[in-house]
């Protein structure tokens, strides 16, 4: 008998300046080898056979995506995004919404910023996230790491001398083993995580992440153990250790 595979959609935010990248173009469009970050990116999802559509939140003045040999896949289909990260993660789920197939599913959310995210992780999260829906009716859960630094909580002090200099000095060294740093993908119940974004936007949540809308409206997620190297290219050094797991 023919086992149907059950599919998902997957968001893309990629509306991001990427103004702490300092560089000419968003960094979602600077070279790793060959290819673009973006390119990178969106090939995990692509060549993934759970994986049914994609739809990519771009800047009103984008006007690379079209130039990348990728654009006219099949699987992708381009919104606006917004002036926050939540802002283009709605739009994108908006489109989705209209379609009825999709209402009972699972979404999946990732930042085109990270290219080096690997077959077995995505694979992981979304095993760990039916099982975590069919045996507790959890909504769904994101790719995570224990924290390894030692953590401290800082803040400012200023010299009262005349050049006004600053220092960050320790409040306390924050208790690390039970942090964990979010990644992405996150991968939640379509319906729940629309409704737990527009409640944290009228409540005014910050939300940087899809798991914080889903926290701030009660619900369970759980953190999938991911890698180091599913790293968010933020930081001109980042682009060198992206292209170093990329290899
Ligand atoms: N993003 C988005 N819409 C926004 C802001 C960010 O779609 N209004 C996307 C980015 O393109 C990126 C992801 O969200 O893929 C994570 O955001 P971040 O790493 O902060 O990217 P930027 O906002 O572009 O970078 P910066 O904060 O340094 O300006
Ligand atoms: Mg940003």
């Amino acid at each position: 008998m023919l086992e149907v595979v059950q599919t998902y959609p997957v968001v893309i935010p990629a509306a991001g300046i990427g103004s702490r990248m300092q560089a000419k173009i968003a960094k979602q469009y600077l070279k790793i080898g060959e290819h673009a970050v973006l390119e990178h990116t969106l090939n995990s999802f692509i060549e993934h056979p759970k994986i049914s559509d994609i739809i990519i939140a771009l800047h009103p003045d984008d006007n690379i995506f079209d130039t990348l040999s990728v654009s006219k896949h099949p699987k992708i289909t381009v919104v606006l995004g917004g002036n926050e990260r939540v802002d283009s993660v709605k739009n994108a789920l908006g489109l989705l919404n209209k379609q009825l197939k999709y209402n009972e599913s699972f979404v999946l959310v990732h930042d085109a910023a990270r290219p080096c995210l690997t077959r077995l992780e995505l694979d992981t999260l979304i095993l760990e996230c039916e099982l975590a829906y069919k045996q507790k009716h959890i909504m769904g859960g994101i790719l995570a790491n224990p924290v390894t630094d030692t953590i401290k909580k800082g803040c400012t002090i200023v010299s009262t001398s005349a050049q006004k200099k600053s220092f960050n000095t320790i409040t306390h060294t924050v208790d690390r083993r039970d942090l964990w740093q979010a990644q992405t993908p996150q991968m939640f119940k379509l319906i729940p995580l629309i409704e737990a974004i527009d409640s944290g936007l009228k409540k005014g949540v910050i939300m940087t992440d899809e798991a914080s809308a889903m926290e701030a409206a009660n619900h369970q997620v759980i953190m999938v153990e991911g890698q180091s190297s599913n790293i968010k290219v933020t930081r001109p050094n980042d682009l060198k250790l992206a292209s170093f797991y990329l290899d």
